[in-house]
């Protein structure tokens, strides 16, 4: 794939991330405070950073488990239809569970997984989203604890990418063509 050129305009801080985690984690650990072990599901390959830095902040027993959707192909369109290319490994059924997500955009990825997490009976299942673009929205739903909410700006950094690059960049950018 040719790639555009672009340059990438910082959006939020590393520093205002891990700040903004600090507070959410707080409200998570309240919610949850009761649990025998909290089962927090990073939908891959986007949320592995934010929830590498979650967990460590959730004063909880945790359990960490993974699954992956596809949605985008390397590009910046979205797909309606949702694959699962990769299943929890452990069971949820009876469990207090966590989906964490990147971003809800179109809103298509996290409304799949819901229900299909919601047919395996779990005993309270809940949502985090770092990102929101809720005027992209085309399925009517929202993430329980949400970061930030953003314009309709294609961003990268902190495990989010464009075509597979940028995920390593500790915050996050909004991408802008130079050509
Ligand atoms: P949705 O199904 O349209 O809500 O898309 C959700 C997924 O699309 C997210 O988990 C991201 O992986 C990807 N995505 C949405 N917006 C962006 C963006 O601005 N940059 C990179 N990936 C994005
Ligand atoms: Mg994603």
């Amino acid at each position: 794939m040719t790639q555009r050129p672009y340059v990438i305009d910082e959006m939020i801080s590393a520093k205002t991330i891990a700040a903004r985690i600090e507070d959410l984690c707080r409200e998570i650990t309240d919610e949850y405070f009761n649990t025998s072990k909290l089962v927090v599901v990073g939908l891959l390959r986007g949320s592995f950073v934010f929830i590498a830095d979650l967990v460590r902040e959730l004063d909880l027993p945790v359990e960490v488990d993974f699954l992956e959707a596809s949605s985008y192909g390397d590009g910046m369109e979205t797909s309606r239809e949702v694959r699962i290319l990769k299943d929890l490994r452990g069971q949820i059924e009876g469990r207090d569970v966590l989906v964490v997500e990147d971003i809800v955009d179109t809103g298509h990825t996290l409304s799949h997984v819901l229900h299909l997490l919601e047919s395996r009976k779990p005993a309270r299942l809940k949502t985090i989203a770092l990102l929101n673009k809720p005027s992209r929205r085309e399925v009517e739903i929202k993430a329980d604890w949400i970061g930030f909410e953003i314009p309709d700006e294609f961003v990268v950094g902190y495990g989010i990418d464009y075509a597979q690059r940028n995920r390593n960049l500790p915050y996050i950018g909004k991408v802008r063509f130079t050509d």
